[in-house]
């Protein structure tokens, strides 16, 4: 049975469903571009950076641009993004997060952030998640994206554990793997043939406390 000492948790699709919105705006700035994006095509982009994920995008569309046309697109398509973020309110911390995060909390164990976002912060205020943890690993403080394990060995030191003694939640393929490359344990929040590679998969929070630490 794993001993797990702290818990390092992404945020976009994990603590709240921003993913939704990030697919919007993406498909918004595709469909601008002339070509389309799929949810299936989406889930290639979840955890990684904003850049990176415009990279992939502007490959699959075969469409070549200026360093300073994608840059006007990076802050277009988070402009738009923001607008969703901005009428977001605490309802939308998904269901039964706030339950699991307390429950943590109260059990003594170490609870970090580690996300790919640059908007994490602005997310957890509006939220009023900030001080739930002890550590926030966002996008400005990592030279290397997911699945590189750079973020989550961060928040690791950043709550003084050891690798094998933290569990990461993530509801991406990329941020199941910096779990694993890591050294760390994943529970990955999602559908099992997606994110397989995870230890334990759950389809989300409601009604998980802590004994799912005994089921890894
Ligand atoms: C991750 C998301 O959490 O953050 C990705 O899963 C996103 O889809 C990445 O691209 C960067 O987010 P932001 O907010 O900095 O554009
Ligand atoms: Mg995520």
């Amino acid at each position: 049975m794993a001993d797990i000492r702290a818990c390092l948790f992404d945020l976009d699709g994990v603590i709240v469903d921003t993913a939704k919105y990030h697919y919007l705006a993406w498909k918004r700035l595709c469909n601008e571009l002339g070509f389309d994006l799929t949810e299936e095509e989406n889930e290639s982009l979840k955890g990684i950076s904003r850049v990176e994920s415009l990279n992939i995008l502007l490959k699959k569309g075969g469409v070549e641009l200026s360093p300073e046309k994608r840059e006007e697109h990076l802050v277009r398509k988070n402009g738009w993004y923001l607008e969703y973020i901005d009428a977001m309110s605490t309802d939308e911390i998904l269901p039964g997060v706030l339950d699991f995060l307390k429950a943590v909390k109260a059990s003594g164990r170490r609870m970090a952030l580690g996300s790919a976002s640059k908007n994490a912060m602005h997310i957890l205020e509006a939220l009023d998640l900030v001080s739930m943890f002890e550590a926030v690993v966002d996008g400005t403080k990592v030279t290397c994206g997911k699945p590189h394990p750079q973020t989550f060995l961060i928040g690791a030191e950043a709550v003084g554990t050891a690798p094998a003694h933290c569990v990461v939640f993530e509801d991406a393929v990329a941020g199941v793997d910096a779990a694993l490359a890591g050294g760390m344990y994943a529970i990955g929040v999602g559908e099992q043939s997606v994110l397989h590679k995870a230890h334990k998969v759950i389809p989300g929070f409601d009604g998980r406390g802590l004994e799912i630490f005994d089921e890894i």
